[in-house]
Parts: structure tokens; sequence; C-alpha cells
């Protein structure tokens, strides 16, 4: 087989959502960055963050509140020390992200800081009311693309991680040529997103395929917590309009819920009616639609100042109104759409995993800052924070020595791009009926099955980048399902309708998966 060719960099960032963005970025001060992204630097789940950014910034909140709120969420499964990385250096990690362009909304001569789900305090930055994502990739895209110590590769798939001896080189990577190259460096950042391509209905975009976590799966990586998918309560349900997210925010200044007798139903689910957890309000949602025989329930602002919802919503607003639905005045029909990761590829406070050398950041990893639940915002937060961490180990780090031996011999043939979307499109039925927001024994079983018919593709050669999503969601699929079916008991996000109970005698403890070692 012919040789490949090797580009070498200091540090090799995979992803480009915030998590790849701010850490090249901090890289960059000290090294070489590579950034290589499957589409392009604005296509990240990032990009269409509302809600904003949690963050200890006024005088009436404080770290110990942040970390009890987040802890609450977590439903006993947070790591106390990540938590408390998170809450102490937030706030920094805040302050970097404005000096590196990000800009976010002012009140009164500070940060407007808005609350959501589950937060004791208003403690979320916004950006442009509901853009605040959009605002951090346009803000961090301009500063890394002005950058002369970071090559950023858009439309560039990487397909599998070189490793050797339990440490890692680098990648294998696919131009969009079609043509393969090496790409080579003394540390590899993951920061590849999450799986909510896993669902039928979600409100991540089509890039969200778990491809970052399969990968290091392959080579070895701990996988934690994957059975704990986070749905976002309130996605848009309306004919022919994908599931927007309407963000928790809303909720945060004052939307009610309403099924479809227009009765404000939270009250007999939680006393924190719209604010609580997310799994509950999902969950309220869910059992709602069914006794009311229906597919939504609605979403209610109308009360509040029509230029107050124009000013505080304008995505949200304008989104809306393209399918005819005016958020000042009309209900809006929404339902539960998948939307977080919270496991992922296992790291320790410095966003290592177990393979040296590879680092995981964002949502695609596994920190323990989310437990069992995710507290809302608190995801770009921690891209941030471990971010900067991640960077201050690879500046510990010593050149590589070696190089693995790498061949690529495949021939190219096979299947069409058609079939991927549509092998895709079963994948996520499943996934919807066997492994959603409610689940039982059965049904995981089912699932598992199903899925496992289309294990034969890993014995097919692959070529085109859907093809190697399908495969990448295809392993992600089975680790959630499989971690789904070994945690009998109902904790946070996962809930079991044959084990309806939280069980901390037997299940305050995480799953892992290894490639190897199986499920432990
Ligand atoms: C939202 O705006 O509701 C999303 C915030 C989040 O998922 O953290």
């Amino acid at each position: 087989p012919d040789e490949l060719p090797v580009i070498e960099k200091d540090v090799i960032v995979i992803g480009a959502g915030i998590a790849g963005l701010f850490t090249a970025i901090k890289a960059s001060e000290r090294h070489s960055v590579l950034m290589i992204t499957k589409k392009s630097l604005m296509d990240s789940n990032t990009r269409y963050a509302q809600g904003g950014i949690a963050a200890v910034i006024s005088d009436e909140d404080s770290p110990a509140l942040h970390r009890q709120d987040t802890l609450i969420a977590g439903a006993g499964l947070c790591s106390h020390e990540a938590v408390n990385v998170l809450v102490h250096e937030g706030p920094e990690g805040v302050r970097e992200l404005v000096r590196m362009g990000a800009q976010f909304d002012q009140e009164n001569g500070g940060f407007a800081l808005t609350k959501e789900g589950a937060h004791s305090q208003r403690r979320i930055l916004h950006a442009n009311g509901d853009a605040t994502g959009f605002e951090i990739v346009r803000a961090l895209s301009e500063k890394a693309l002005a950058n002369p110590n970071i090559e950023v590769w858009d439309d560039h798939f990487a397909i599998d991680l070189i490793t050797d001896d339990g440490e890692c080189h680098g990648a294998l990577v696919q131009k969009p040529d079609g043509s393969r190259l090496i790409v080579r460096g003394k540390a590899t950042v993951l920061c590849t997103g999450g799986t909510g391509q896993l669902y039928r209905y979600t409100t991540n975009p089509e890039v969200a395929t778990g491809d970052g976590i399969a990968m290091a799966y392959r080579a070895g990586a701990e996988i934690r917590d994957m059975e704990f998918v986070q749905f976002h309560p309130t996605a848009l349900c309306y004919p022919g309009a994908p599931r927007f997210l309407i963000s928790e925010a809303v909720r945060g200044e004052g939307a009610v819920l309403r099924n479809i007798g227009g009765e404000r139903f939270m009250s007999r689910y939680h006393p924190q009616l719209e604010l609580a957890p997310r799994d509950i309000v999902a969950r309220a949602i869910v059992s709602e639609i069914e006794r009311t025989k229906s597919t939504f329930v609605y979403i209610d602002i109308t009360h509040e100042p029509a230029d107050l919802v124009r000013r505080r919503f304008p995505t949200i607003y304008e989104y809306c109104l393209q399918y005819g639905l005016d958020l000042t005045s009309d209900w809006i029909p929404v339902a539960p759409a998948a939307h977080y990761m919270m496991g992922g590829v296992k790291t320790d406070l410095y966003g290592e995993t177990n393979i040296r050398r590879l680092f995981a950041c964002g949502e695609c990893s596994s920190t323990g800052v989310h437990g069992a639940n995710r507290l809302a915002s608190n995801s770009l937060s921690e891209a941030i924070v471990f971010g900067r961490r991640i960077v201050e180990r690879i500046g510990q780090l010593g050149s590589l020595a070696g190089m693995p031996k790498f061949e690529s011999g495949e021939p190219r043939t096979q299947p069409s791009t058609q079939a991927a979307i549509e092998k895709r499109l079963k994948l996520q039925k499943i996934m919807l009926r066997c492994s959603g927001l409610r689940r039982d024994a059965n049904g995981l079983n089912k699932g598992l099955l199903e899925l496992k018919r289309q294990l034969p593709i890993f014995q097919t050669v692959l070529t085109k980048r859907e093809e190697y999503e399908f495969a990448n969601l295809l392993t992600c699929a089975l680790l959630t399902t499989q971690a789904a079916l070994a945690r009998e008991e109902s904790r946070g996000a996962h809930y079991r309708e044959d084990f309806p109970e939280r069980d901390d005698l037997l299940w305050r403890k995480h799953i892992v998966l290894h490639r190897e070692r199986g499920i432990y």
C-alpha cells in the first residue's frame, strides 16, 4: 500500500464548536495548531445555542449556589471535583471569552443575566437576546481565522485516531477530494460534539453524529454515562418545521405550558412548575400529550409585553413567524426533542482520557460535570473551563517519539449516500421508539437486536462522509442502548418504566464501556 502523507503540528483539534475554537485559540499562544472540521466553522451545535452560558457573575450568586444547583440536577452522579472546577473557574473563562471578542448583552452597566430551569439564581449570560451561540462562534471564528498559529481545514473528515502503546499520535483524515492523510501532533483534542442525530426528533444540526465518541471507543478510550441523553422539553412541533429550539429562557422569562385543552398542567408534576428540571418537564409534556391524545402541548408567553418578547427572543420570534406563528400573540406548539449527550469520552480534571495525549472537550467529553442530567447552559461554560485546563496540560507534554506504522490499503467501492441517509433515518426511528425518553427492558432489547442487524457496515469499505457518520452513529446507538439496558433504575434523564425509582444503594455509580473490557 501507498505511504500516506503526514502533516505535523503541535496540537490537533478535531471539531469547531466552542470547545474546538476556544481550545485552539488558547493553545495557539504557545503551540502550532491544526483545526479540522467536517463542514465549516459555522456548522456546530454551539452555533444554535440560545439560552446562554452559565457563570457566577451577580453579587447575589455564589460558586456554592451554582455548585448546589448543578449537583441537584445531576441526580447524584456528578463528580464534585469537576463541578468545583466549573463553578470556580467559569467566571474567568467567561472574561476570557469576552477578551476574545464575544459580546454579551448588557443591563444596568453589567451583564444582563437570565434564569433557566433548576437554576436558583439569574446567572445565564446571553447575546443578541437568544443568539448566544451564534455570537460566540462568530467572535471565536474571526479570531481563529486571523491567527497565524492556527491552520483551519474545512470539509475534512477525521476517520480514526492513530494510537500506539496507549498513546495517541494523531488521526487519519479524509480530504474533500476523497484522498487521505495523517495528521500528527503531541496532543489530539476531540471537540466533536454530541449525538443528537441518534434520534428522529432533535434540536441538533445534522453534523451531531457522535464521531469523536465512536472514534475514541474504537481506539480504546473509556466511554462513560452514555445512557444519559437529555431531551429538551420545548422544541417547535409544527408540520413541515424542523424541531427548532424554543429556549428554556422563554420559560425563564415567564412563559407557561398548556395542554391542548388550554390547561396549565405543570402543577400536577413538580413544585417548580415550568422551571422544574428538564427531564421532569419533558416527561410531563409526554404524559400530557398521551393523556390528551395529541402530538404537542403549547408554550404561551402572550401575557408578556410584545416588544419585550420580540427584543428578548428575536431569533425564535422570526423563526416561528416563518411558519405563521407569532410568539407575542399565539401559543406555540412544542414537544420534547433530543438535545444533549451527558455521557462521552471519560476524562480527568485536565480533559485527558485514558489514552495518553488524547483529550476530549465539550459535549463529546464526560468530565463528570453533568452527572445524570445537565443543568441548562452549563455546557458552554464546561467547554471553556476544561479547554483552558487542557491547554495547561498540553504545555507540560514532551514531544512525540516515533510514528506507528499505519497503512491505508483499502480499495474504494460501495454504498451510495442515499443508502447511508436511509439507514440513519431507520436508526433514528429505532432509537426514538426503544431508547428514548421512557425506556423498558423489552423495548431496549428489541432496539439492540434491530441495531445489531446493521453491524455489517463495519465490514464494508466506507468512503463517503455520510457512511462514516452512520457507522459512528451506530456505535453510539449501541453504547447508549447497552448502558440504558444495564442501568436498572430511573435517575436524571434516564427513565425506566420497569424500574421507575432511583436506587442509590445499587446504582449510585457510572456505567463505563470499553471496546475490550466490555461494560463495567
Ligand atoms: C435553551 O436555550 O433552552 C438551551 C440551553 C441549554 O441547553 O443549555
